[in-house]
């Protein structure tokens, strides 16, 4: 295996697409149950990784969680609300403080951008960025792709349509970066509101007409509308903006045949999707949050695992 050169994942905008691959490829043996790695229990014996989560998760923090016992590691998870951070103390020194305690590893999730890299700054261990404010996602990216990759049987040349709010999502960020640094096709869509023109000067397609944006899509990822990062309302209604871009059971007809959709969850059914393609055959959301697992593994395995 490739020696891993990177202390912490802040984000895949600096991330090469080598060491994309290399997370990828390490995720499906995992996932394979490749003789080499077994047994996985043992992997990260020892070791104590703490989930320090500041903004609310049901998925990222449950499948890091079971990412780290399935390699036989120790997870203490504390929330936000339930930390001394609510009595005045800063994140440096909460960080500091779960350095102290034996962390070998902190997975953070903050509302506020770049906080994950200043912590790494600040203390030896390993700093894995589960959400930072509307900059990055990463674990979140790394598992799309993996899953594009699954069913798309690679990403060089695919074209992905990333639709709904774009500029308020970190899932999107982070998507955006990896799948371009792959190879893909990628189009951002979405009411002009919520994506600005000058994403465009990023080398992707910009469109803000569904129909254009979906009918030869070989993958369509889905965007909740992330209400607690906006200020100001930028549509009229949820309805207005659910007939003009919610992907909707009459639209399947627009969609290739083999097309699949993709959405990081949580899912606003009505608005972004209706249940009946959200639930339908062309959908791998589900998908999407077991391979999540894997994709952790991976992740944990090269940051936390091959120190010396
Ligand atoms: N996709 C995602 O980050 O979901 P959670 O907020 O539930 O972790």
């Amino acid at each position: 295996m490739k020696k891993w050169q990177h202390n912490s994942l802040l984000g895949l905008e600096y991330l090469p697409a080598e060491d994309i691959k290399q997370i990828l490829d390490l995720a499906k043996s995992f996932k394979e149950g490749d003789a080499d790695l077994l047994p996985t229990d043992s992997l990260l014996r020892g070791k104590r990784v703490i989930n320090l989560f500041m903004e609310p998760s049901t998925r990222t923090r449950i499948a890091f969680e079971i990412a780290t016992k399935s390699l036989g590691a120790d997870v203490i998870s504390i929330m936000g609300e339930a930390s001394s951070l609510t009595k005045g103390e800063t994140l440096h020194d909460t960080a500091m403080n779960v350095q102290a305690l034996g962390a070998h590893g902190i997975i953070l999730r903050h509302s506020s951008p770049g906080s994950p890299l200043l912590l790494s700054e600040m203390v030896q261990v390993p700093i894995i960025n589960a959400g930072d404010g509307s900059h990055e996602h990463p674990s979140q990216a790394l598992l799309d792709i993996f899953t594009l990759r699954e069913k798309l049987g690679s990403i060089e040349g695919k074209k992905i349509t990333i639709l709904g709010d774009i500029l308020f999502s970190r899932v999107a960020r982070s998507n955006l970066w990896g799948l371009m640094k792959l190879g893909a096709k990628v189009t951002l869509a979405g009411p002009s509101t919520l994506l600005p023109d000058e994403v465009a000067s990023l080398g992707v397609k910009v469109s803000h007409n569904l129909h254009n944006a979906i009918e030869s899509a070989d993958a369509i990822m889905l965007l909740r509308i992330q209400h607690e990062r906006q200020q100001a309302s930028h549509f009229p209604s949820l309805s207005e903006y659910s007939k003009m871009f919610g992907l909707n059971k009459p639209l399947d007809k627009l969609l290739k045949r083999e097309a699949i959709i993709l959405h990081p969850g949580p899912i606003n059914r009505g608005v972004e999707i209706d249940s009946e393609l959200a639930d339908s055959s062309k959908s791998v959301i589900l998908q999407q949050v077991r391979n999540g697992i894997f994709v952790r593994m991976a992740i944990l395995y090269l940051l936390i695992g091959r120190k010396p």
